[in-house]
């Protein structure tokens, strides 16, 4: 997966257990401003108008148990509002791979995230997941946590198939997966056509409002 090289951070796959002070460049309304521009250029391919409040970032990944997990895949990671909680809560034994397909915004993440450990920011598509993965060494069933920040129920089909191909392949049994969404609740069947168990977090404080989809058991 050439695309899946572009851009590396400071990764290490491994290492002794510490506690991280990991710098983390705030957002800057520039941020916000380009996030709109490409919405009105681009659409449904950005999928919103303005990236997630910092209540929906967290409402995210508040399945995830940070101390446990040692792989954590962010999907469609925009401007990094999503990434930047991860990183303020990962543990250095975690591996921690951030997704996204536009380069402006992956040069933004690069710009916030560069300091971070055990950290890969990839530019790269999401229906090229399982050769992404593949290539990172990440082996089947090694993922703790799958955080999308994609507008997955709008995606090509057969790249959110491909997508949640490698999801299936590649998520610990045990493992999570969650969606944010800007319309609450209306893609419920969707994600329960995939998932065993599903629930639906409300997130007022966002623009414009939404939620997120916690979800288990793929089937
Ligand atoms: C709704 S935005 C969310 C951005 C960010 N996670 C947030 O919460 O603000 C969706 C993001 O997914 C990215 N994206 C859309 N389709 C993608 C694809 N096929 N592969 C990788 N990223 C994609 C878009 O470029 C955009 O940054």
């Amino acid at each position: 997966m050439k695309e899946s090289n572009s851009i590396v951070n400071n990764y290490r796959s491994s290492g002794k257990p510490q506690a991280q002070a990991l710098p983390v460049e705030p957002a800057k309304i520039t941020h916000n401003l380009l996030f709109l521009q490409k919405f009105f250029r681009h659409g449904t391919r950005i999928a919103s108008v303005w990236p997630s409040s910092r209540f929906m970032a967290r409402a995210s990944i508040s399945h995830a148990d940070f101390s446990s997990a040692r792989c954590i895949v962010e999907l469609g990671a925009g401007t990094g509002p999503i990434t930047s909680e991860i990183v303020k809560r990962l543990d250095a034994r975690t591996q921690f791979l951030a997704l996204e397909r536009d380069p402006d915004f992956v040069q933004v993440l690069h710009n916030r995230f560069s300091a971070s450990a055990n950290m890969r920011i990839l530019q790269a598509d999401v229906g090229h997941l399982d050769s992404i993965l593949s290539d990172q060494g990440i082996a089947p069933h090694g993922v703790d946590c799958f955080v999308s920040g994609l507008g997955t129920a709008s995606l090509p089909e057969s790249v959110r198939n491909a997508m949640f191909g490698a999801v299936k392949k590649y998520l610990r049994p045990d493992g999570f997966f969650s969606n944010i969404t800007e319309v609450p609740l209306y893609y419920l069947n969707f994600y329960k056509s995939i998932f065993e168990h599903v629930s639906f977090q409300f997130v007022a404080l966002n623009m414009p409002p939404g939620g997120v989809y916690h979800c288990r058991g793929i089937r």
